[in-house]
């Protein structure tokens, strides 16, 4: 069954643990998630970004995450992941997605609240979650390009405004976190996510989780954070195995034994960071 985000994050802030949400632009990272999900009883968020969403057609990721959450009997939330339009928000939500995120983080503040707004409005309307962005998160993902002269932390004044003010569930914050690999060890602004925190009972979702050493996601999680975003982590871990299954034997014709080594890396890669979120026994929770 797909439920909405916002009461498994609900459910994360109440418990102290957060929810991962995994990208995923393949039916085997989607398997391995839920499969993962199922195995640990661990809540979970599939998610695919824009890019992902037109390379997999939102109908065809609703499919197969109805059947396969169905197969494995874990609900799952489907969420997508920096929508770059309000077009792309209501091609998803009409397709079935229970959560949707609309990132307007590279407009002014006014824009992006009007914007937000309307994605709000339509996914409201039929129970859909959104999640906003304020500040710019730095880092590659997919084909959104943030370099560090535009990046910019999360004000606590403006992330309170614009969450009163746009009405979303989900709020997604710079505090030192980047996508993709980090070039030196990450140090999140504490004392910030504590300010929002206080600032605003909204749920606080956290990108760029590949490589943010796991004191610092413990204590994120500790300080309020709900949501983290996993995506380079899994997408590495998958092509690494795929490389070594080739690497062995390179005349293989055998899709099947090789994407079953990629699988089961990234199953071992999605629970340790479920371990990290401390996620593992809490869907019966929700
Ligand atoms: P990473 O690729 O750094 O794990 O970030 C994922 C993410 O935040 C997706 O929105």
């Amino acid at each position: 069954m797909l439920v909405p985000m916002k009461p498994l994050l609900d459910a994360a802030l109440k418990g102290g643990y957060a929810v991962g949400s995994f990208n995923v632009a393949s039916y085997e990272m989607m398997e391995s998630i839920i499969r993962t999900a199922a195995d640990c009883e661990s809540p979970v968020i599939v998610s695919t970004s824009s890019a992902e969403a037109r390379y997999l057609d939102p109908e065809v990721v609703v499919a197969a995450a109805r059947a396969l959450s169905h197969k494995y009997g874990t609900p799952i939330a489907l969420h997508l992941d920096h929508g770059d339009s309000f077009e792309m928000a209501t091609q998803c939500i009409r397709s079935g997605y229970t959560s949707v995120m609309y990132d307007g983080s590279h407009l002014s503040l006014h824009e992006n609240i009007a914007l937000t707004q309307q994605v709000v409005a339509a996914a409201h309307a039929v129970g859909v979650t959104v999640e906003g962005e304020i500040g710019r998160i730095q880092g590659v993902e997919d084909d959104l390009i943030v370099d560090e002269r535009e990046a910019s932390m999360t004000d606590v004044n403006e992330a309170t405004r614009f969450a009163h003010e746009t009405g979303i569930d989900a709020l997604a914050v710079a505090i030192g976190n980047a996508h993709g690999f980090y070039k030196s060890e990450p140090t999140l602004d504490m004392a910030r996510l504590s300010a929002i925190r206080s600032a605003t009972d909204i749920s606080i979702v956290l990108h760029g989780g590949t490589g943010i050493p796991a004191e610092q996601i413990k204590q994120a999680v500790t300080l309020g954070i709900a949501k983290i975003n996993v995506a380079s982590k899994i997408r590495r871990t998958f092509m690494n195995a795929l490389h070594g299954a080739l690497a062995e034997d390179p005349n293989t014709t055998e899709v099947r034994d090789v994407m079953t080594v990629g699988r089961e890396a990234m199953m071992a890669a999605i629970k340790e960071s479920m371990e990290m979120l401390g996620s593992i026994g809490k869907s019966s929770k929700v």
